[in-house]
This record gives C-alpha cells, structure tokens and sequence, in this order.
C-alpha cells in the first residue's frame, strides 16, 4: 500500500480546560488546564485530537506524493499509522481505505483554498439551539449585552476634523425610498394564513429566477440574474423548507433557476425525528417544523415563516474560475449577501416581511437536502411570508413603516 497526507491539514494548538476536584481541594480554582493539539482538516466532520509523534509524522509526508506505508510504519509504528489513516488525516491507496480516499479526492476536485477550507469547516454547526443559549445567558435584549460586554464602539465614526465637512444635498423621496424604508426583519409571522402562491412565485423569480442569457464560450453559458455575482458565475442555490404556501405540498424543494420551478424533493422524516430527539422541547413536533427550527439555530421567530429559502453556493462553480483562490469564498459570502438583500426587498414591495441569518445548522441542513458542505452548502437562510397582527417578538421599526398599521 502507498499513503500520502490529505489535501489540507491545519494544526492548532488548544487550550483546553477542565474541572478537577483534586485541584480545588488542594487550594487552586479548580480548574486544570492542558495544552493539546488538534487536526483540521476540512473534509473530515470534527477536528481530530493528535499528540506530538503523530505531528512528526504528518509533518513529513506529502499531499501530493505517495510513498510506501512500509516506510512509514518502520519509521513510526503500525499502530499509529492506521490511527491516522482510520481518522483520515493520511490516505491510503488500497481498498479498506476507500471511503476516506475518496471525501479527499472529493474535497481536492473542488479546488477550496486550504485556509478559507479551514474557516469554512470550523464554522459550521450540528443540531445547535442557538437562540436557547443566547436566552440561557440572558444576552438577548440589548441591556443584557450592555451589562455583559460594557458598552459597544460608537454608533458613528468620526474621522479628522468635523469643520472641513462638506454638507450634501438630500434627494426628493421616490418610491423606491418607501420600499427601503419599509424594509424590516421580520420575527413576527403570521401562522395562520397561508402564503399566496403567487406572491410565493413572484419573489423567487425576482431573487433566484435568470432574467437573460449570455452564450461566453462553447459549454460556458452565462445567466443574467437580478443580483450581481463574482465572475458572473451565479453559484448559489435555492432550497427550500415550505410549510404553509398556498396549493403547494409542505415539504422540501429545489429552485430551477432556468425555467422557474420547483423541484419536489424527499423528506426523510425518520432521520430528521431522530434528530429532533436530542432537543427535548421539540419531541412532539412534526419533522418539517423541527427542521425549519434547527435549520434557524432554535430561533422560532424565523421558523414561523411559511418558507425558507436555504442560500447554498455550489463551491465549484466557483472554484471552477477562482482555483484555490485566497478570496474564492468570500466572493460565495458576498454572492449569498447580495441575493437576501434582493430577497428582502422583493418581499417588502410586496408587503410581505422578511429575514437572513447566518445563526444556522448548516450539518442538519446538508443532511436534509443532500448536500456535502464541501461540494455544496448553505451559508445563510432566508424567509418571507405574511406579517402577523400583533409584535411579540421585537423588531427594529423606529418610524413605524413595516408596522404603521399594526399593534405592537
Ligand atoms: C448576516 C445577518 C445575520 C443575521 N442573523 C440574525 C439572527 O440570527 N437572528 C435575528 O433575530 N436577526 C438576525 N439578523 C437581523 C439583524 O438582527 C437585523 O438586520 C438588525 O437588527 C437590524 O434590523 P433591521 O434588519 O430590521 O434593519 C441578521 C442580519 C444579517 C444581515
């Protein structure tokens, strides 16, 4: 058998803290602390725990040479060869090892520069109620995190001196102002009315639909779309979770960009309840409302809305022209920035309210949809659909024009 590393490995090494009674007895604090090192590499699930010999080792292969696992393990040891084939931090060329060969293969056929791999991979999260941690720690309002962090940098930014300032003109308002103005996180959906499949088709159009097509090259067609996009490549998907929208079933689908439908997709209930387990206050909840809650980190003022829109790059797509590129990514961040702010605005033409985050369980989202992380996955979700009645949840309307003829 050959081994070589895989594609992308980053070390870090961590801090790592945790109680022992034995030290608190003996006078300190309690609280013990160790220095350890862990592996990142972006194509395995979790960082992997490794010791000082295992770094030498790693430290001595190549991602792109093979070499004979004979000389490795006379040098090493067998049994810590295997340990790190087994986690998949080396890949081996032979058959037991072809499951952890081919997610590194995978991860190098998207061409992901190393570093924003990295980022990406620590960044996403698995099954976390992350509204139900920011409550737990009373950050929620804005006194709570004023006591917690003292106070924020300042609301405005001065720079030199404010006497050379140049006053500018203000422009008369047009309509467009009203829809700008009108725009507002919305966290208080109406459960109750279904969503007008009209208005459901209308806004998916204006954000996700192609307005136009380029032909660049042989095999290289171009969409026009209503946001800009990073080499005009247009990598990121539409998923959606719809719960309540007029005559459409509840459940799972994907936005064809090309000819504006929708593709129905599977819903594995069994594999979303088994999740929705581990989450005591939503055993008895039906599995699209559990997924629609964990896709939102817990945040049930978002999970209300009666769609989801999961905003999900095909990386390489991107990566097709940006090959290992250190501002690839940010590039998909901002693609994906550009399309709910469309979405937002669309939605608010149309009365209707509105919202992105970034607090979301990308691991629950992937597994929902079928998507990897790595080839594709969502960076952001949005929502829209009809406002309720009443504000329970705070919104962020001073001058009252999202909710000038609703109570609060
Ligand atoms: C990238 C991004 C992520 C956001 N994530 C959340 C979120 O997780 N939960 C939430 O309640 N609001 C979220 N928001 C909404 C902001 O809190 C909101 O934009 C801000 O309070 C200003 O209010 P406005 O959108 O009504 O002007 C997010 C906004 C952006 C742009």
């Amino acid at each position: 058998m050959r081994v070589r590393r895989c594609a992308v490995l980053w070390l870090e090494p961590r801090e790592v803290a945790h109680f022992e009674l034995d030290a608190l007895l003996s006078g300190g604090t309690g609280v013990v602390s160790r220095m350890q090192w862990f592996a990142h590499a972006p194509q395995l699930p979790a960082p992997v725990e490794v010791d000082a010999d295992d770094l030498a080792l790693l430290g001595e292969l190549s991602p792109l040479d093979w070499i004979a696992a004979a000389q490795l393990r006379e040098r090493h040891g067998a049994a810590r060869v295997r340990g790190l084939l087994v986690a998949g931090l080396l890949v081996g060329s032979t058959k037991p090892w072809a499951a952890q060969r081919e997610a590194d293969e995978c991860f190098r056929s998207q061409r992901w520069h190393g570093l924003a791999s990295v980022w990406h991979a620590a960044s996403r999260w698995d099954g976390i109620d992350a509204a139900g941690e920011v409550e737990a720690a009373g950050m929620r309002t804005a006194q709570g995190l004023r006591e917690a962090y003292g106070a924020p940098p300042p609301m405005l930014h001065e720079r030199g001196d404010a006497k050379a300032r140049i006053a500018l003109s203000r422009a008369g308002r047009t309509a467009f102002d009203d829809v700008l103005d009108a725009r507002a996180t919305c966290r208080n959906f109406d459960t109750t009315r279904p969503l007008p499949l009209t208005l459901f088709a209308q806004v998916l159009e204006r954000v996700f639909g192609a307005r136009g097509r380029v032909r660049g090259a042989d095999d290289f067609d171009v969409l026009k779309k209503t946001s800009p996009s990073g080499g005009a490549l247009h990598p990121t998907e539409c998923y959606l979770i719809v719960r309540k929208v007029e005559g459409l079933q509840p459940g799972l689908y994907h936005y064809r960009a090309g000819d504006h439908a929708l593709q129905p997709l599977p819903l594995d209930e069994t594999r979303i309840l088994a999740d929705a387990g581990r989450h005591a206050s939503m055993q008895d909840k039906g599995a699209l409302d559990f997924l629609a809650w964990i896709a939102v980190g817990g945040q049930q003022w978002f999970a209300d809305a009666p769609v989801l829109c999961v905003l999900a790059p095909r990386f390489g797509r991107n990566f097709w022209k940006y090959r290992n590129h250190p501002k690839a990514y940010r590039v998909c961040i901002l693609d994906v920035g550009h399309l709910s702010q469309t979405l937002l605005l669309s939605a608010t033409e149309q009365g209707l309210g509105s919202f992105v985050t970034a607090a979301i369980n990308e691991f629950d989202i992937e597994r929902a949809f079928g998507l990897t992380g790595i080839v594709d996955g969502p960076l952001a979700v949005c929502g829209f659909g009809m406002r309720a009645e009443a504000m329970q949840t705070y919104e962020l309307d001073p001058n009252r024009k999202a909710w000038s003829h609703r109570t609060e």
